[in-house]
């Protein structure tokens, strides 16, 4: 009930994507985590705390045409949640933390029954971007994978790192080949990206 382990992911890049795709003219549900941005205009948002209800709302919102899944949804959660404040006691050292698997939203919809003909994940990585981005292309049933470096080394790091700042470098990789596409406002990021949507389901990319 007090302290929990989480990332610096802000939402700021999805909802913005959920924001352009909208005002372009598409009809757009958003599944959100918890976030502190307000919801972008002319978009339906259902709000959830979990892997395990992101995934269902998710399920629950097919058949649509493409799915684009930006959330940094953690690989593994604790085993156990405690109802009261875990104390900290003289001489007993640090609980340990059992964690187990959460599901994996991307990898369930790519190879999903209704699977969208689009579908688009996001890489964060923090050392071999391209490679690791490539791997989770097939790995994960995408069509797509958006690339973007979130160290704080060679990424856009410090406070305005890519989790929680303002602006995005991405690498576009797909069965074609990667893209690179230069430093933008996370707003930029997504009219490009809600561009690329369109192409692609209307064969024109
Ligand atoms: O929210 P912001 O502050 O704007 O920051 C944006 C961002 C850095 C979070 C975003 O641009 C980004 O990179 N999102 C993906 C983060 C992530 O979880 O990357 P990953 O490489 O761990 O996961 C690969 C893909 O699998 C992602 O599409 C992710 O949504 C998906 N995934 C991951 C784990 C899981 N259990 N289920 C999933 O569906």
């Amino acid at each position: 009930p007090v302290r929990y382990i989480s990332n610096h992911s802000s939402g700021k890049q999805g909802h913005a994507i959920a924001g352009a795709l909208a005002a372009m003219g598409a009809e757009v549900r958003l599944v959100s985590g918890p976030v502190t941005i307000s919801d972008p205009s002319g978009v339906s948002v259902t709000r959830v705390e979990t892997a395990r209800e992101m995934l269902a709302a998710v399920e629950g919102l097919l058949p649509a045409d493409a799915a684009i899944m930006v959330a940094a949804v953690a690989d593994w959660r604790t085993e156990t949640e405690s109802d009261q404040k875990i104390k900290k006691e003289p001489g007993k050292g640090a609980p340990p933390l059992t964690m187990t698997e959460n599901p994996d939203i991307l990898r369930t919809i790519g190879h999903h029954e209704k699977r969208p003909k689009l579908v688009i994940g996001f890489a964060a990585e923090t050392d071999d971007l391209i490679a690791n981005a490539t791997a989770k292309l097939s790995r994960k049933g995408a069509d797509m994978i958006i690339a973007n470096d979130v160290s704080t080394k060679t990424g856009i790091g410090g406070a305005q790192g890519v989790m929680g700042g303002d602006r995005n470098r991405v690498r576009i990789i797909s069965h074609d080949g990667v893209e690179e596409w230069p430093e933008l406002s996370k707003q930029e990021t997504a009219e490009r990206i809600a561009r690329l949507v369109a192409d692609r389901l209307t064969g024109k990319r």
